[in-house]
């Protein structure tokens, strides 16, 4: 690849690398992968094209699937979500990066300049890169091995189109794997409540914690809240998922209802204006919204913005809207992923699990794309599962295996009461 890029400021290259170091610690599992993609150079020549969030995880990714022998281009994601000195080091490394904290201009132009690279593997989180070269990139669709995608929202869009026929490109789902969805969406996405800690500084012992949806992600968000102490309500358009967490112990009510309880509320659905203008009249003076979903949407920013007469910045990433009736709400991150904003992201451990699904993702599809149709594939059980012994060994846990008697016992059907 040519050399090009454009990021905030170079001089934060140091200071980027320091992150780096910090994360690489954290994330044994993807260096015992870039261990042998060193020996076996399994992406020998492969030009990889990723939109990710450029945190100090991504850049450990990044120098992985170099080891195994690719060339990477990196956008951004999210126009809040760069680190600034991570970007600047990765071009210091050699990496083409398009990414800068406060893109919103030119986010497409930077998506634009990494198809311009000819990538043979899109790695995307949110399926903007994907859906735009579908859009305008064809031949390089025709021409590459394949896709594949990071989270719950870019899967969605991937298997819409996958059911509509519009698939160009094989598509592996990255999210579904266990091994992705069941720790970062529960683990990595649920401590992103500390975001509204790290914005505000609130309390949530005695707070009642309102939490929409009941996925992985909100799972999270509701054990790790009840975990400081609040009052979790729980609301959901899914009768199975509603009943999960009424099993679980938490309220569950219809959010007009619910939200003038709420001293905080947690989106993280997937979905549009799951807070919407209707809501925002009936919150309590003081109320904290977070969003934890992909994209900008769960809460109605714009109707927030039209109903508001007053707004200003209180803190970093806190902006405080006055309503008419004079109760005043405190948005985190411009209804952005509040994590991601506030804190850097999920911590390193958590996408030490999640990269090197990426990372053995990117490897099958070198191996396999020949024989792979246009439409959206599981990531094989085989990955999850060596991804977990490999966490496992590292963080020096032992389990037990069966005996022969006990794997004779499990596969026959003869033995029975
Ligand atoms: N998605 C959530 N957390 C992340 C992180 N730390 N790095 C990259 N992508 C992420």
């Amino acid at each position: 690849m040519v050399k090009d890029y454009r990021v905030k400021n170079l001089d934060l290259a140091s200071q980027g690398k320091e992150s780096i170091y910090l994360a690489e610690m954290r994330m044994p599992t993807l260096l015992r992968i870039r261990k042998r993609f060193e020996e076996e150079k399994p992406l020998d020549d492969v030009r990889i094209g990723a939109c990710l969030h450029v945190t100090r995880e991504t850049a450990v990714l990044l120098r992985t699937l170099r080891a195994g022998g690719a060339s990477v281009a990196l956008c951004g994601s999210n126009p809040l979500s760069t680190q600034d000195d991570v970007a600047a080091a990765l071009v210091e490394e050699g990496f083409n990066v398009y990414a800068w904290r406060g893109n919103d201009d030119e986010y497409y132009a930077c998506i634009q300049s990494v198809l311009q690279l000819n990538p043979a593997i899109l790695i995307d989180d949110g399926a903007d890169l994907i859906v735009t070269a579908h859009r305008e990139w064809e031949n390089l669709l025709k021409k590459g091995f394949g896709a594949q995608e990071e989270t719950t929202t870019g899967v969605t869009r991937l298997r819409i189109m996958d059911k509509e026929d519009a698939l160009k490109t094989p598509v592996i789902a990255v999210n579904d794997a266990k091994i992705k969805m069941m720790f970062d969406n529960r683990y990595g996405t649920g401590q992103g409540v500390v975001s509204v800690i790290k914005a505000m500084n609130v309390l949530f012992a005695g707070k009642v914690v309102v939490v929409a949806g009941y996925g992985w992600c909100s799972k999270g968000l509701a054990m790790r809240a009840r975990g400081l102490g609040a009052e979790v309500i729980v609301t959901e358009v899914d009768p199975f998922k509603a009943l999960e967490a009424v099993m679980d112990g938490y309220r569950v009510l219809p959010m007009s209802q619910a939200i003038e309880e709420a001293d905080m509320i947690f989106t993280s659905t997937g979905c549009r204006d799951v807070v919407a203008a209707e809501h925002f009249r009936k919150m309590k003076d003081g109320t904290i919204l977070a969003n934890l979903g992909h994209f900008n949407v769960e809460v109605a920013v714009d109707a927030l913005e039209q109903m508001a007469e007053k707004k200003r910045r209180v803190r970093e990433d806190v902006d405080e809207y006055t309503l008419p009736n004079g109760n005043r709400l405190y948005l985190i991150a411009e209804g952005r992923l509040a994590n991601l904003v506030t804190l850097g992201g999920h911590p390193s451990e958590i996408m030490d699990l999640s990269f090197s699904v990426q990372a053995l993702t990117a490897e099958y599809l070198t191996k396999n794309h020949g024989t792979l149709e246009n439409k959206v594939y599981e990531v094989s059980e085989a990955i999850s599962q060596d991804v977990a012994r490999v966490k496992l060994e590292t963080m020096n846990i032992q389990i037990d295996s069966l005996t022969r008697q006990q794997l004779n016992y499990v596969r026959s059907f003869k033995v029975g009461t």
